[in-house]
């Protein structure tokens, strides 16, 4: 007999069997038909899901979705796309959507570099946030890590020119790592300038995995990079005249 081995890619995540309250539960099974999207539609027309064309916002890995939550309320005027994997955490945040009777959010469970192979055309998002996104600390369990540089083009593929891609992380040598990437991929500005992080947390909320690092004393690193606008660039005949004409003063 001959065995074939079929070689899963490596996950960022692993779905642990947690305990979903009841609450949790009762909402995957209310909710899921009215915020969930399967990766059935591919690519998905958001115009048509949302209704409406509004700038297109992604969090990637939102955990109990209480950042999620926070930005979609405060901002009706864009749409909010959240991708994560997490049962229970799934079914808070739909719970929470539902309580504050919130349209401009749609959800995936599923693994986020499938979600942003096939459900986003290029150039469609104004804005992605991958917060703490699990630090997979041993160095045996590295290459877990999302932050990879493949992961970081495909997002700045989806990025519309002037779009940005948001991190951040309490572990030190990811935060490198995300520094590194980000400032070697094609395409995308460190906003804070080459090799430095942000001050502060550019603009976002504190996350509930965030509050949990900082009761143990973790420090935190935020990073902004961005598409740049397409330039619009004068011919090189103009710019070679130009020259000519400051060297002549
Ligand atoms: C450490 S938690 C952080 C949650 C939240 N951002 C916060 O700061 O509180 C990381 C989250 O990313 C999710 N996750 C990890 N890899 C993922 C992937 N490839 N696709 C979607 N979600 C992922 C996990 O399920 C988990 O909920």
């Amino acid at each position: 007999m001959e065995f074939v081995t079929v070689r899963q890619p490596v996950r960022s995540y692993v779905i642990r069997a947690g305990r979903l309250t009841t609450a949790q539960r009762r909402a995957l099974d209310s909710l899921w038909p009215r915020f969930g999207l399967d990766l059935g539609e591919q690519p998905v027309d958001w115009n048509r899901v949302f209704g409406r064309r509004a700038p297109r916002f992604v969090e990637v890995g939102f955990g109990n979705g209480e950042a999620l939550l926070t930005l979609a309320e405060a901002h009706p005027e864009r749409d909010y796309v959240g991708i994560d994997v997490h049962p229970p955490g799934v079914g808070r945040l739909l719970a929470g959507l539902a309580l504050k009777g919130l349209e401009n959010v749609r959800l995936f469970r599923a693994n986020a570099v499938e979600v942003f192979g096939k459900c986003f055309v290029d150039e469609s998002l104004d804005m992605v946030y991958v917060w703490f996104p699990d630090p997979w600390p041993k160095k045996r369990h590295q290459k877990r890590r999302l932050i990879q540089r493949d992961f970081v083009s495909l997002v700045a593929q989806k990025l519309v020119p002037g779009g940005r891609l948001h991190l951040a992380t309490d572990w030190e040598d990811y935060a490198d790592q995300m520094l590194r990437i980000g400032d070697a991929v094609e395409g995308l500005l460190n906003s804070a300038g080459q090799g430095c992080f942000l001050q502060g947390r550019g603009g976002r909320p504190v996350t509930h995995f965030e509050r949990r690092g900082e009761r143990l004393g973790h420090a935190v690193w935020d990073l902004i990079f961005e598409k740049p606008e397409k330039a619009v660039c004068r011919s090189t005949e103009f710019q070679r005249e130009s020259l000519k004409g400051l060297a002549q003063g």
